[in-house]
């Protein structure tokens, strides 16, 4: 099966602020699945710097997860709670290292997926895994990823 990503029109990420408004504590868990593509002039190598400064961030908020890149594309589903997890979900797609942010899926969440408080990271084995995301929507989105987890091989997280 192949996809043909260029021929996707994500709708662009965009949100009403301000979400800080909102006490942490008071939200139950929620759940964003996106995809992206690595912006031009971006090496591959930068999912260290991504890491890096993610895995310590997320465990502060208690937000957990799974980051997905196939080297050119990204995928990522977060988990946590919904004050944090939209402020976190602004900055990403905010950030110039990647475009294309196209939400997949997201809503409330009764149990967490993901049990450690870390992201974990995996290398997707060509496009197509990762490009469905960009033509799939909610439950259709969600269902695929979580069909493919089981088949990476997953650090931390
Ligand atoms: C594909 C991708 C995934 C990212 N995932 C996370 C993440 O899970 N947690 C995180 O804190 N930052 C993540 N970042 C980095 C953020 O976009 C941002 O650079 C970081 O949160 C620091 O923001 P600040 O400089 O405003 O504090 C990710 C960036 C990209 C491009």
């Amino acid at each position: 099966m192949s996809f043909d990503i260029s021929a996707a029109t994500p709708a662009p990420y965009s949100r009403v602020p301000p979400f800080s408004a909102i006490a942490a504590d008071d939200l139950p868990l929620y759940e964003f699945l996106y995809c992206s593509t690595l912006a031009d002039g971006q090496s591959p190598s930068v999912i260290a710097q991504i890491l890096a400064r993610a895995r310590p961030h997320n465990a502060a908020h208690e937000i957990t997860g799974l980051l997905v890149f196939d080297g050119q594309h990204f995928c990522q589903h977060l988990e946590g709670p919904h004050a944090p997890l939209e402020a976190l979900m602004a900055r990403i797609a905010d950030d110039p290292r990647h475009t294309s942010v196209c939400i997949a899926h997201e809503g409330p969440l009764a149990q967490r997926r993901y049990q450690r408080f870390d992201m974990g990271y995996a290398e997707a084995e060509g496009a197509a895994q990762i490009g469905a995301l960009f033509t799939l929507r909610d439950e259709a989105a969600l269902a695929h990823f979580l069909g493919l987890r089981p088949g990476f091989d997953v650090h931390g997280g």
